[in-house]
């Protein structure tokens, strides 16, 4: 089989598009804007710094030439505004849309907030998207759809009741997608992320995720707390993973569209396994952590295991993630230690 992502890359590269990535100061839409430059793409992005950062956007700038940032246009604004959404979206061929408040428990103390900004927001985009006949639009979907369904890998049709306020916005995001394929003909993809990692996801706050918080906290040479027996099992993704996945998607032939994809590396791993992998990845970058491991409470509105079947991602999209969480963490580890200290 041909790579599809690098005839993508050679396709992006030959004939160069526009594209608005929402949510482009965060971490997995940094990530994005900088493969898009780096590919010397036209990029719109849409932020409002509730959970991204300038930071992310400075080493973007950092990390690609004058000539492709000056391809970059920033927009400082709420997606909750339809008018911004439509302001952004202008002239655009491709749409990324990561903008969400993500977090299980900031959706359990906020679930308002979480629903106006996930729900409302993706709404907004999908219209706005749809008046401007763009080419495609790509939104972040997740893992948490699968709530409380006890099979694994978990299987994109087998869902089961959600578990907390966010994983419902994100199973709305897919309900609305889908309607706006049957109702308008725009058509779209979802992808279900699962528990991604990588540089510039953000360490700090109550709601940071597990890899980034334990990292710091090892790397601050702080206590650090597994939530349950530690047997709780996630199939972590690298961002690079995400990437490709949204740049196939984004280019995906029509039997692709209007689908929903997970996107991970059908793994699993524990956290007791991920806190070992992460103390090594770290003592190989010249940090050792010696202090055993705190057990807490089990987390309200968590999965107990978490792992991908990524198959129809394979056979539709041509996903072949090129980095297993090992991988993974040696390329990002350095980008913490840097970060952090
Ligand atoms: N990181 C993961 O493991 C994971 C897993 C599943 C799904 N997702 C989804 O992927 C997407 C990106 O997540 P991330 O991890 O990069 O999070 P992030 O918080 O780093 O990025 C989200 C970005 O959206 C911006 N944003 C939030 N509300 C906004 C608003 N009202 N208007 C404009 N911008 C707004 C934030 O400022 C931030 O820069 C989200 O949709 C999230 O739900 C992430």
């Amino acid at each position: 089989m041909t790579n599809r992502y690098q005839e993508i890359k050679d396709t992006l590269l030959a004939d160069p598009r526009r594209w608005l990535v929402t949510g482009c100061a965060g971490f997995i839409g940094s990530n994005l804007l900088e493969a898009l430059l780096r590919l010397n793409q036209t990029v719109v992005g849409l932020d409002d710094f509730s959970t991204g950062y300038q930071h992310n956007l400075d080493e973007v700038q950092r990390l690609t030439s004058p000539e492709q940032w000056a391809r970059f246009t920033f927009i400082e604004g709420d997606i909750r505004d339809p008018q911004t959404c439509a302001r952004a979206v202008g002239g655009v061929d491709h749409v990324l849309h990561e903008a969400a408040l993500g977090s299980v428990p900031r959706s359990l103390n906020d679930p308002a907030t979480t629903n106006a900004v996930n729900v409302g927001g993706q709404l907004n985009m999908l219209i706005a998207a749809r008046d401007a006949q763009v080419r495609s639009f790509v939104y972040a979907a997740s893992s948490s759809t699968y709530g409380d369904h006890p099979d694994l890998p978990k299987v994109e049709d087998h869902i089961g009741k959600p578990l907390s306020p966010y994983a419902v916005t994100k199973y709305v995001n897919e309900l609305y997608a889908d309607v706006f394929a049957r109702a308008y003909g725009f058509g779209s993809i979802g992808l279900r992320y699962f528990n991604v990692f990588g540089q510039r996801q953000d360490p700090d706050g109550a709601y940071a995720a597990v890899i980034p918080k334990w990292v710091a906290a090892m790397i601050r040479d702080e206590e650090l707390v597994i939530n349950g027996d530690g047997q709780t099992s996630r199939d972590f993704c690298f961002v690079e993973n995400v990437v490709q996945a949204n740049l196939l998607a984004a280019l995906a032939q029509p039997e692709g569209m209007n689908q929903v994809y997970n996107v991970a590396c059908n793994a699993r791993t524990s956290l007791n396994d991920l806190f070992e992998h992460l103390r090594a990845t770290l003592g190989q970058n010249g940090v050792t952590y010696a202090k055993a491991p705190v057990h807490g409470d089990f987390r309200a509105g968590d999965v107990r295991h978490s792992q991908a079947d990524i198959s129809k991602a394979h056979s539709l999209l041509g996903y072949e993630p090129a980095y297993n969480i090992l991988q993974g963490l040696e390329v990002s580890m350095p980008w913490y230690t840097q970060f952090l200290r």
